[in-house]
């Protein structure tokens, strides 16, 4: 007897066009955070402790509008700019990111790590 599978299907369709409507069925709302590690360092011991001092009061913060240590996702387009553009960004400020990122000490060698530190995808574990 095939009788009531042709409802059922319909019943499906029905609740897959109300989660269209209604948006975010089983989906978070707003920008998808991936999954960072905010404790995340970098493995250059120098490196780490200019990052603890400056970057990473701002871009461990999912308040303070930077783009996230390890957020792939937030660094790919402002990767897109290029790095001597985040470079330049990183000395001279741009909007919500203050010259120098506070690290005055910093030289243009150590920006560059540490930009392509915090640009580096999180990743969970050692992978070979
Ligand atoms: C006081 C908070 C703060 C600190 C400290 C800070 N940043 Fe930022 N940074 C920001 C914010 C906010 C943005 C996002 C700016 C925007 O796009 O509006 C940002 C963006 C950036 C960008 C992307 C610029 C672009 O062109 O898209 C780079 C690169 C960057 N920061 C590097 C650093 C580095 C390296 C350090 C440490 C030396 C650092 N930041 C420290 C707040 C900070």
């Amino acid at each position: 007897m095939q009788a009531g599978q042709g409802s059922g299907w319909r019943g499906r369709a029905m609740v897959l066009g109300l989660c269209a409507v209604l948006a975010g069925c089983g989906e978070e709302e707003g920008a998808p955070l991936q999954a960072v590690d905010l404790q995340a360092l970098p493995a250059d011991a120098a490196l780490a402790q200019l990052y603890i001092h400056s970057c990473q009061q701002c871009h461990a913060d999912p308040a303070a509008g930077a783009p996230l240590v390890g957020d792939s996702v937030a660094w790919s387009p402002r990767l897109d700019k290029g790095l001597d553009t985040l470079l330049e960004h990183s000395i001279n400020g741009f909007q919500g990111m203050p010259p120098m990122g506070l690290c005055m000490q910093c030289s243009e060698a150590e920006f560059r790590g540490l930009i392509a530190f915090m640009a580096s995808p999180a990743k969970p574990a050692e992978e070979d």
